[in-house]
């Protein structure tokens, strides 16, 4: 059975993911017409209290991809860990699934993603592989020190990654990490973080949003402020990037491309979410067409809409405790408040967001 594209609204979409993320998608999925089918590893979570059906399993339970295969012709995922072996299931049912296994192959892997983009002509920090500590130590030397041992694959929100002073030390930074194969990367000498998020249509149409600066505190994005204060030479070099991966991956949805800002204006990708991304929720308040409606569309089949931004906006992370603040931010008339439902709020956890109108533009 193969999906009939466009999806017609009244048809159910599937969502590998049950957290704020897969929520949003939910959502936006929900507004167009669409019922949607999460399959996720817990009950009560964000997604699959918002959708009509919640699958409850492991992402390679196939009892489980069954059930969503059974419900969805056209299934997407909110992270990238997906199994690839999982993604192939599906598609063995017949369920068209976006974006595709290339995507995620490559986003899974820092190594693959470095070599991918290097030999699309999108430049990055050197780098090189390592798997043992002598390997480690002979990769620190050559990319130079200090530099930055990162887990090849499963690395989010800064976790499983060290800075290594002197490349003798790699050794014990590699047992550090687990003893798993690593990347070792030069240290970028950026001035800022900057990210673009894009889109592509099933037509091959590319749709790019404005450029969004970013802050992180210890590994995690706390603020970003968009569309950012950017010249007109970093915005082109930001597409032309988006449009080489885009296409270069045959995508087929919204991905988020995180980058570093040099201080002579070029720009390196650091790495790639084949996914909404968290640089991109202040689209939902500052443009026409948020990122999470205009995957929806991408996966569905649908025209992209239009990015461009209605007003500038700081986006900040409520994380932890932060959510409890809630009633602050709902009272203040420039602040659309966002929240998870998630049910604890440990340190450090995702629970919302805000957006603040700077301006309108
Ligand atoms: N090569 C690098 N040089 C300097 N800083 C880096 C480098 N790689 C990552 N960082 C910093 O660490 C943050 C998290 O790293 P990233 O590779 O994006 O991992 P994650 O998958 O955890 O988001 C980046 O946003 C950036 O601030
Ligand atoms: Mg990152």
């Amino acid at each position: 059975m193969t999906a009939i594209l466009p999806l017609p609204p009244g048809s159910t979409l599937g969502i590998l993911g049950g957290g704020q993320l897969g929520r949003m998608l939910a959502q936006a999925a929900a507004k167009l017409g669409f019922d949607v089918a999460i399959l996720e590893r817990e009950t009560d979570a964000p997604a699959g209290r918002v959708a009509a059906h919640a699958i409850i399993g492991a992402y390679d339970d196939p009892l489980a991809l069954n059930a969503l295969a059974e419900l969805a012709d056209v299934v997407t995922f909110e992270f990238e860990n997906v199994p690839a072996a999982s993604v192939e299931a599906l598609m063995a049912l017949g369920v068209e699934v976006a974006p595709g296994p290339l995507a995620l192959a490559v986003a899974q892997d820092r190594v693959d993603e470095k070599s991918f983009l290097n030999a699309r002509g999108v430049a990055t920090v050197a780098f090189a592989a390592a798997d043992s500590p002598e390997t480690a130590v002979a990769a620190a030397a050559a990319v130079g020190t200090p530099c930055l041992m990162k887990t090849r694959r499963e690395g989010y929100d800064g976790k499983g990654q060290t800075w290594v002073e002197h490349a003798a030390d790699a050794a014990k930074a590699f047992e550090s990490l687990g003893a798993r194969p690593v990347i070792l990367e030069a240290a970028a000498d950026f001035v800022r973080e900057l990210s673009i998020i894009a889109a592509r249509g099933r037509d091959g149409a590319i749709a790019v949003y404005p450029l969004a600066e970013n802050h992180h505190e210890k590994g995690v994005l706390r603020r970003s402020v968009a569309p950012a204060e950017v010249s007109a030479s970093a915005a082109e070099q930001a597409e032309r990037i988006a449009a080489r991966i885009l296409t270069g991956l045959d995508y087929v949805g919204v991905i988020g491309i995180e980058l570093f800002e040099l201080k002579d204006g070029s720009l390196l990708v650091n790495e790639i979410a084949p996914r909404v991304h968290n640089t991109g929720h202040w689209t939902q308040d500052g443009c026409e067409v948020d990122q999470f409606e205009q995957h929806i569309r991408a996966v569905a089949g649908w025209p992209l809409g239009p990015t461009a931004a209605r007003a500038q906006v700081e986006m900040l992370n409520l994380l932890g405790d932060e959510a409890a603040g809630w009633a602050t931010y709902a009272a203040q008339p420039e602040t659309r408040v966002h929240l998870y439902g998630k049910r604890e709020a440990k340190p450090g956890r995702k629970m919302g967001h805000v957006n603040r109108i700077l301006g309108s533009l």
